[in-house]
């Protein structure tokens, strides 16, 4: 049955699972929707329109057209996904090419991501609005940079009496979408926009910086991180504007759609399991190392899921993989990014073959058969707003081991006297990110894994935690709530 909805909500983003992805922000924004819903509020999210996004939709209807969308003509198209209703601006001079959503097939950033995506947000806020050709939201949601200069055109465009309320949610501090002093230009903003009170930032625009000072509430997506970005070494230049909007801030940390998340029905397993049947992972674990090259065996097999970038700590990782294989660890890794890491890591595995197994590449499949077949997940980030791949780890009895910092903190219990004795840990902590933090983790991990009781009592109590999105869908919704009641 479908609730019955009261409160309209425009979520706006740059990716949304299955339709595009390249990190958790589309897992976030896919699973929102049914998130919310019960709570009496209708989402639709807004895209751009990228052709596998435009491919995968199949009955559209044109509801608005722009002769020129900050300079090039562009639609607005409403379709449904997965039974709910979703917008996409169709706007071919900007999001019509080979490649990401952010590069283009050589890695490198596209030329015009400031325009591009100033366009997705002014579109986003005249969507909103109720001026092309949808009904009025009550509520804008923007993600990230990209969309973060959508409440900067609903403060300078739209008339104060009809403006819809807008949330800014931060997913990672790390991309905050500067560009220089001339492209206020291209924005088609009021000259008061180039203010600090607005879009300006250190004499260039800001947008992820316009989106935190203009929206009526910010939230990201753990509370430690929340705490996290009021300073320096987070906030990553936003501490202080961040301090001065605190009471406006939140902290909501993300669920998992426990659907596509549930290794009972995984049909990317080779062998589905529950908390009953977890002796099922090994037929998982021989697929694993048959995938990855590895020796056939029942010592401790780690993986690592992830984007290879400095901010996920696989530096660190690199140093330690000598260790991890002395100790009779192996390790199977999934993961795309940065070519000096890549190289880092063909190097291990050279060094190692058989205890280690690399595999460059985006691939969702494989990274189900991972966490349903490795004994534990390694994820140590050097900051890391959320994190899911450790909320995947806990609901696959593939045990989390992770730093101590952000969503990592506040969705993992660490393994300490107390919390073993208590049945309540569900994985390893360590701090500092460095190769002593990380090698003493790993130590740590593999003592454990060689005390089965332990162990079972681990992964039972991950995989009993509640990780779905009842609770946060019911703080979004009466966040949206209270800014609507305000307002
Ligand atoms: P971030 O968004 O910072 O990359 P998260 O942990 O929030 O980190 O989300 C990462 C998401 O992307 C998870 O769904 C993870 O399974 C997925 N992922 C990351 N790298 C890969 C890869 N190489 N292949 C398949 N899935 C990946
Ligand atoms: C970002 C963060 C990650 C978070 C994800 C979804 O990419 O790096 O920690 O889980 O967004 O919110």
């Amino acid at each position: 049955m479908i609730p019955v909805s009261d409160l309209s909500v425009l979520s706006v983003a740059s990716e949304c699972w299955p339709l595009v992805k390249t990190g958790g922000l589309a897992d976030v924004v896919g699973a929102l929707p049914a998130a919310v819903a019960p709570h009496g509020v209708a989402m639709t999210r807004f895209l751009p329109g990228y052709p596998a996004v435009l491919r995968a939709l199949p009955r559209k209807r044109t509801l608005f057209r722009y002769d020129s969308l900050l300079g090039a003509p562009a639609r607005i198209i409403a379709a449904k996904h997965d039974e709910r209703p979703i917008l996409v601006l169709d706007a071919p001079a900007y999001f019509d090419r080979d490649g990401g959503p952010y590069a283009d097939p050589m890695g490198r950033d596209w030329f015009d991501n400031g325009l591009r995506f100033a366009a997705f947000a002014k579109a986003a806020a005249d969507v909103a609005a109720g001026r092309a050709g949808a009904k009025r939201f009550d509520v804008l949601h923007a993600h990230d940079w990209q969309s973060g200069l959508a409440p900067a055109y609903l403060t300078y465009t739209v008339d104060e009496a009809v403006r819809p309320v807008s949330v800014m949610t931060i997913h990672n501090m790390a991309f905050q979408g500067f560009f220089a002093a001339d492209f206020f230009g291209r924005l088609e903003l009021p000259r008061t926009a180039w203010s600090i009170e607005g879009v300006e930032y250190h004499g260039g625009v800001g947008m992820l910086k316009a989106g935190v000072k203009l929206a009526d509430a910010i939230t990201t997506v753990s509370p430690g991180y929340a705490e996290e970005i009021k300073k320096p070494q987070f906030g990553m230049g936003l501490e202080g504007l961040i301090l001065g909007r605190q009471d406006r801030l939140s902290g909501i940390v993300n669920g998992i759609d426990t659907q596509a998340w549930n290794p009972a029905t995984d049909q990317a397993l080779a062998a589905p399991f529950t908390a009953g049947t977890l002796e099922a992972r090994t037929t998982n674990k021989r697929a694993v190392e048959a995938a990855f090259g590895l020796a056939e065996e029942d010592g401790p097999l780690f993986t690592v899921i992830t984007r290879l970038t400095w901010q996920k700590g696989m530096d660190v990782l690199i140093e330690v993989i000598d260790h991890l294989v002395g100790l009779g660890g192996r390790l199977a890794l999934l993961g795309t990014g940065d070519a000096a890491i890549e190289a880092g890591l063909h190097a291990a595995a050279a060094r190692h073959p058989g205890r280690v197994g690399i595999r460059i590449g985006y691939d969702e499949a494989l990274a189900h058969l991972l966490q349903g077949g490795a004994d534990a997940i390694l994820v140590p980030s050097r900051f890391e707003p959320c994190g899911l791949t450790q909320l995947y780890g806990l609901a696959y009895g593939c045990v989390p081991v992770v730093a101590r910092t952000g969503g990592l903190g506040d969705t993992v219990i660490d393994a300490n006297v107390a919390a073993l004795a208590s049945g309540a840990a569900t994985g390893v902590q360590f701090s500092p990110v460095s190769y002593e933090g990380l090698s003493d983790a790993i130590s740590r991990t593999i003592r454990l894994f060689h005390d089965p009781a332990k162990w079972r009592s681990i992964q039972r109590a991950g995989m009993a935690a509640d990780f779905s999105w009842a609770q946060s869908g019911s703080d979004y919704a009466a966040l949206y709530r209270r800014l609507k009641e305000r307002s």
